[in-house]
């Protein structure tokens, strides 16, 4: 049945596939933002603009069947806006993040687990970033009490794709496009149980929206596979042979590599945030997440950066090949001694 969708957002990355998908499927689509990112659907959406923190007298008119809120950040504003969506939506679907748990240790948890608890004092949403979890954790309650139909969270991993503002993904994508040897960490056995492709992650929105569907579940593919498998796909979609050069953690923390952010997937051991990298999704399963296989999220991936390339030449953050060659060279004479 087609539905009168309103996102909140809709035109960077998860919102934008969104919208993708749900015009795909027939639905009537109005995305609410400021206008700093302009939608690439401007002709097929309805777009009212409006600031969701200073203006948001472009939400105070229209009825829909599901809302889904990917640019909530702050309690009280997510309050304030579920409040106002009360009476007018059937639905209420916040993108939360795993980053909510207050333990990120351990491999497979459920959402049963403890969330952080929300901060006393709310910063200003430009400031957001360092207590991003006590937020969520705190949106998520407000959502839940704010609005006055089924809402339903979802709790992603690492959400991957084309439009991928962090890069994680796309630096290995990137790197397994170009010559030379590959460093990677020796994690490279472990499963990689914390990504989802946008557009799977997208389906299930709108299939939990269709079902009317309430209550938590971490949003991840639940069929992992090995780092290596991953890496090895995105030279095979490359049109390369694999040339890895496994590196070990005490290495690369003797050299201050940054984990997650310069060498992406890469959590030293021991780290309290390891879990980050495998919360368990068999309730998204159960709610009908079906994961696409990885080569073609790779692929997608893949295409994207390249047209973007000779405009962002080096990924801000992450290993440059200079680096890179300069680690392997010290890696080839002391590294396995
Ligand atoms: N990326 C990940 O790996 C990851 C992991 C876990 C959780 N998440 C969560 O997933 C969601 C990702 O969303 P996305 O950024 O990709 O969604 P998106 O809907 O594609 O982009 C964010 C949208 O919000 C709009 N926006 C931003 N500030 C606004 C404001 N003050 N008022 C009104 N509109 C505003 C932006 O448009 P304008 O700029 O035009 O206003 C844009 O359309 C976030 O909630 C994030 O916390 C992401």
């Amino acid at each position: 049945m087609d539905m009168r969708l309103l996102v909140l957002g809709g035109t960077e990355f998860l919102g934008r596939h969104l919208v993708d998908e749900a015009l795909d499927a027939g639905h009537d689509v109005t995305i609410f933002h400021r206008g700093n990112h302009s939608s690439h659907r401007s002709g097929d959406v309805e777009e009212r603009l409006g600031d969701r923190y200073t203006d948001r007298a472009g939400l105070m008119t229209g009825e829909w069947d599901a809302v889904v809120d990917t640019s909530g950040y702050i309690p009280s504003n997510v309050a304030a806006v579920a409040g106002e969506l009360s009476g007018r939506a059937g639905h209420y679907s916040f993108v939360s993040s795993v980053s909510a748990y207050a333990d990120q240790s351990g491999v497979g948890f459920d959402e049963s687990r403890p969330l952080l608890d929300p901060p006393e004092h709310e910063p200003p949403p430009d400031e957001y970033g360092s207590m991003y979890g006590e937020l969520k954790a705190g949106c998520e309650r407000s959502a839940v009490s704010g609005f006055d139909g089924p809402v339903c969270i979802s709790r992603p991993g690492l959400i991957v794709g084309p439009w991928d503002a962090t890069d994680r993904f796309t630096y290995w994508v990137r790197r397994a496009d170009l010559p030379g040897p590959m460093l990677i960490p020796d994690s490279s056995a472990a499963p990689l149980r914390t990504v989802v492709d946008a557009r799977d992650y997208s389906q299930l929105l709108l299939a939990c929206a269709a079902d009317g569907r309430s209550g938590a579940a971490n949003v991840v593919d639940p069929d992992p596979y090995a780092f290596v498998d991953f890496l090895e796909a995105a030279c095979a979609v490359a049109g390369r042979a694999p040339d890895l050069v496994e590196v070990s953690e005490s290495f690369l923390v003797q050299h201050q590599v940054v984990p997650w952010e310069e060498l992406p997937f890469w959590i030293p051991s021991g780290h309290e945030k390891v879990g980050m990298l495998a919360p368990g999704a068999e309730l998204a399963r159960s709610w009908g997440l079906v994961c696409r296989p990885v080569s073609a999220t790779i692929f997608a991936t893949l295409e994207w950066d390249r047209a973007r390339r000779a405009d962002v030449p080096q990924l801000p953050r992450k290993l440059t090949l200079e680096r890179e060659r300069e680690l392997l060279e010290l890696w080839a004479i002391d590294g396995a001694s």
